[in-house]
């Protein structure tokens, strides 16, 4: 009998957490059992959306140790890189839509010490991705189009994962999805091969952290 797979990761975006206490949040999250917080930077630039930036990251960072994972939705990630290390950030991930020159871009993030990932729109496609599948430690595909929380899952995103992960074949790249993933179809998502689920209201629509872990883990799993 094939072994069931057990290893994935919950990742709640905190967008759409009560912004109001960040830093409550944070704290209940870190008790719940979560390992993982996502962090959504837009810079209205290339998205029509402007969230948090490094005083939050760096006010949050002294309040728990958990892995910090900003998805940077900005031009000129670049330019940035080196400050999102200094506000405690450990995965990077950046947009291959943004990124001219994304291998150098790949190399610098991990050579600071961070995990690098690649994000990628739903409407590009997976050939973009050829000749850097070796240099990523994740690649982000994204299941609604970037800049706004709580949208609807864009249909055929799975079945991007489960060709990207015939590709990616036996490197040891992770798969994360974002966007729309909530208890109905989390299932669906572990399946096709994601490896992170990032969760904004399908995680928040929970009041107990640990309930809403232990819920949609038991779900991923079934
Ligand atoms: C969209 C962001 C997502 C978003 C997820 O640009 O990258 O992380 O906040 O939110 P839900 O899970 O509500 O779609
Ligand atoms: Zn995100």
């Amino acid at each position: 009998m094939a072994a069931k797979k057990t290893k994935f990761l919950i990742a709640p975006s905190m967008l759409a957490s009560d912004l109001t206490a960040l830093g409550d949040e944070v704290k209940n999250l870190e008790q719940a059992g979560l390992e993982v917080l996502h962090f959504d930077i837009m810079d209205g630039q290339f998205v029509p959306n402007i969230t948090f930036g490094f005083p939050v990251l760096e006010s949050l960072r002294k309040k728990t140790k958990l892995i910090f994972d900003a998805h940077l939705m900005i031009a000129d990630a670049d330019r940035y890189i080196e400050e999102f290390k200094n506000a405690g950030c450990n995965w990077l991930s950046v947009h291959i839509e943004a990124c001219p020159h994304i291998h150098r871009t790949l190399q610098h993030i991990k050579k600071l010490g961070m995990q690098a990932g690649v994000a990628i729109n739903p409407g590009t496609p997976l050939d973009s991705l050829n000749g850097i599948l070796d240099f990523a430690d994740f690649i982000l595909v994204m299941s609604v189009n970037p800049g706004f929380g709580g949208q609807s899952f864009i249909g055929n995103s799975f079945e991007r994962v489960a060709e990207l992960k015939k590709r990616i074949g036996n490197r040891n790249v992770k798969i994360q999805i974002d966007g729309g993933i909530k208890k109905d179809n989390i299932r669906e998502a572990v399946h096709s091969g994601c490896d992170i689920l990032v969760m904004g209201t399908g995680f928040f629509s929970f009041k107990n952290y640990s309930e809403a872990l232990t819920q949609l883990s038991n779900e991923a799993m079934r």
